[in-house]
């Protein structure tokens, strides 16, 4: 181990051994902790505190980056705490060896958005959540902060736990999508993964739960737009996953670009004193989005970026990323009296206290190895779970006349479609390592799959975007001669994502029209869907017979695709979001409230919460997706019909595999509560569980309903239960409810 390199940390050091053995050991880390901390915080100038809050992008930028010549010499003199975007052990030391020249040679925090993999890239957020598998999801965040810790990250921007119910805003892509309890649970189990056992373990790295709060909600889907939510849907809906991140220890917030209620998030002092740092008692630190205290200005509540700084600053916004409002003006605003040192101070000690924790006073450089970012980036048994994550991902919309899974030994295979050879495309928006050579296209893994036993061909068909047909009329000759087409359409990687909102969420360019043309040929066709966002594709959810909706499923896409087309893998994944019809629908989500003239938007439209050119319901439901196999559900009971408040319910159902191949089965428990104080949603999810299950095989699965499930915000905010009856649902979807009950809750 190196030894203590710093004044700062000798101090430190004398201050731990003070307190070891005096009091518990426990006691006594943080303690020390502390005392170090504090050991560190009374060397600081007032300059050295505003530049241990400042953050600096560096090689690689993923916003409007200012072209800054000095970035170096700021490092030197101790103006810079963290950088982002550099990439690489060799990198991060470098520049590393740049911030401890400095005079008291604070090390530099890395941060960059590891959102599905460093190298080794696993499926966009929104897909891996529709495998609705705590376990896998966990695995991958575990895997990419292992890959990212070796390449010298600290720390990562994710999980976004943003819940997102528009489909026109390109961010729904690195969510969880449209549901607080679902969102919950993977909000949890990414940041379990990412922090892994320990914070400051080297396969580790601290996660960032973002963007607090509201962003999801932009209005009209246009990314970076104003957010108005009442109250109830901030507590009831956007907030419970931020608090599921907070639970599970999430050592980092960032704040967010949008307004809420008026009040940008950034310098939102009721989000982030008030909630985060006050009820919640958060006691990691608070990053800014990109630049998002200036852009106060713009805002319209900051008169200059000074301003923007002392407004954030008084709002609990810890760490400015890349708006140099603190570095630049926080020492003259505290020394005019604007802002309290102590509220610097407060800022300062907790970022300190996660580099403390993270080891860097000890050793800077013990997440940049060489030899370790060698051996672990893109490694083959990272690849291994990366393929099972993706097959888990993949949603089995249709199946009509068990087109699939496609039988081994067919002969003659046409892919088609303009995302059969990409492999860029699978990496998603938020591949901060791309390497082709990485990548494995569906031709390649239908051709790893068939090997000689299949002539495969492939025609492209036409471009993602383009409105071409030039291609069409090889497509077609080459679904002629084939025995089954494989069609793979989609969304660019770059359509999804960050400021990739759009006003048409329709299949792009002319894909839809070559799926036409390629069905009119009469061969059975499979379409996989790949997109980071739910697409609108109604003529070919009606005409083709099978549809599998991919994502974007990062290295192992092509082989998790072959095996999930071949039956090597069953597939079991459950949609995070509705699928709307059209655009006209949106915002469509199944929590949705019953209104005074409720109607299922079929027939009865006439003064009733209807289209009259449209149903009311979506294409896909929430937690729709189908199987090779069939499962039945039975035998629905309750411990009571009549719960003592404060008790707990348990209902116990048995699943059975009633077909002919072994599967998974996501069995989804709603609740309604028929009448409250106010009025509630006609289905929220409140549990659910995985279940694996041979041929003919019965298990009994048990759930729990505690009062917490039952509770909801009453007229005066305030969380509890109320008495009466509640409806119970039990099934395959939000749409396919298989068991009913009713129960009451007793005053
Ligand atoms: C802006 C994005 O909103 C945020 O999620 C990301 O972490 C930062 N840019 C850094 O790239």
């Amino acid at each position: 181990m190196r030894r203590p390199f710093c004044k700062a940390v000798a101090t430190a050091t004398v201050g731990a051994c003070l307190v070891v053995g005096s009091t518990t050991p426990l006691l006594a880390q943080r303690k020390t902790l502390e005392q170090k901390v504090d050991s560190v915080l009374q060397l600081m100038t007032l300059e050295e505190k505003a530049g241990q809050l400042n953050q600096y992008t560096g090689d690689a930028v993923t916003g409007p980056a200012v072209n800054d010549p000095t970035k170096l010499e700021q490092i030197r003199s101790g103006r810079v705490g963290s950088m982002l975007n550099i990439r690489g052990a060799q990198r991060t030391r470098e520049l590393q060896a740049e911030a401890l020249k400095s005079r008291l040679k604070i090390p530099l925090l890395f941060g960059l958005d590891v959102i599905h993999g460093y190298q080794t890239t696993f499926p966009i957020p929104l897909g891996e959540a529709a495998s609705w598998d705590m376990t896998a999801i966990r695995q991958s965040a575990h895997i990419a902060a292992v890959e990212a810790a070796a390449a010298g990250q600290h720390w990562t921007f994710a999980p976004m736990v943003d819940i997102a119910r528009d489909p026109r805003w390109g961010r729904v892509m690195e969510g969880a999508g449209e549901d607080p309890y679902l969102g919950s649970q993977i909000a949890r189990a990414r940041v379990l993964g990412f922090q892994g056992e320990k914070i400051g373990a080297t396969d580790a790295v601290l996660a960032c739960a973002k963007h607090f709060a509201g962003y999801g909600a932009a209005q009209a889907g246009r990314d970076y737009h104003t957010v108005d939510l009442s109250r109830r849907l901030l507590w009831e809906v956007y907030l419970p996953p931020f608090k599921a991140a907070l639970d599970a220890g999430a050592a980092t917030f960032m704040n967010a670009f949008n307004e809420l209620d008026g009040i940008p998030s950034t310098g939102n002092r009721y989000l982030q004193r008030d909630i985060l740092k006050g009820q919640w008692k958060f006691q990691g630190f608070v990053v800014s989005d990109w630049g998002s205290i200036g852009e106060m200005v713009n805002h319209g509540f900051a008169k200059d970026n000074a301003d923007a700084g002392r407004l954030a600053l008084l709002a609990g916004s810890d760490m400015d990323m890349e708006s140099r409002s603190y570095v630049n003006s926080l020492p003259a605003l505290v020394k005019s009296g604007q802002v309290p040192e102590e509220l610097v101070n407060d800022a300062v000690r907790r970022i300190l206290r996660k580099k403390f924790e993270l080891g860097l006073f000890q050793n800077p450089n013990r997440f940049s190895d060489v030899a370790r970012e060698k051996k672990l980036v893109g490694a083959p048994e990272h690849r291994q779970i990366a393929r099972d994550v993706a097959r888990k991902s993949i949603v089995l919309l249709k199946n009509e006349g068990n087109v699939l899974p496609l039988d081994k030994k067919t002969k003659r295979i046409a892919l088609i479609g303009p995302l059969g050879s990409s492999k860029l495309n699978h990496a998603g928006f938020w591949a901060v390592n791309y390497d082709s050579t990485g990548y494995v296209s569906v031709l390649e893994g239908l051709q790893n799959k068939f090997g000689k036993q299949a002539n495969i061909q492939y025609a492209r068909g036409c471009g993602i975007k383009g409105e071409s047909q030039a291609g069409f009329a090889e497509a077609v000759k080459t679904a002629q001669d084939a025995d089954v087409v494989v069609m793979a359409v989609g969304e660019a990687y770059d359509m999804s994502g960050e400021a990739k909102s759009r006003t048409d969420i329709g299949l792009p360019g002319q894909q839809e029209a070559l799926i036409k043309a390629v069905v009119a040929t009469g061969k059975p066709v499979v379409v996989l869907m790949m997109a980071g966002r739910p697409l609108t594709f109604n003529w070919t959810a009606e005409h083709a017979p099978a549809i599998l909706y991919t994502w974007w499923l990062g290295s192992e896409a092509g082989n998790a695709i072959a095996d999930v087309l071949t039956g090597d893998y069953n597939p079991a994944g459950k949609l995070p979001m509705t699928f709307p019809r059209s655009l006209g629908q949106v915002p469509i989500f199944y929590a949705a409230k019953n209104t005074g003239r409720p109607s299922s938007g079929d027939k009865d439209v006439l003064y009733k919460s209807a289209y009259i050119d449209q149903t009311n319901r979506p294409q896909y439901a929430f937690g729709h997706g189908l199987s090779y196999t069939k499962f039945t559900y039975g035998n629905l009971k309750l411990s009571t019909t009549q719960l003592g408040a404060g008790q707990s319910l348990t209902v116990s159902c048995t699943l059975t595999n009633a077909g002919k191949t072994a599967g998974e089965e996501v069995v989804q428990l709603y609740l309604r509560d028929l009448v409250a104080s106010v009025t509630r949603p006609i289905m929220e999810l409140k549990d659910f569980q995985k279940v694996q299950l041979k041929p003919g095989e019965t298990k009994t699965l048990t759930f729990t309903i505690t009062s917490d499930k039952l509770s909801f915000y009453n007229q005066d905010m305030q969380w509890t239960t109320e008495p009466g009856e509640f409806r119970l649902m039990l099934g395959s979807a939000s749409d396919d409810i298989r068991l009913d009950s009713k129960f009451e809750l007793l005053k």
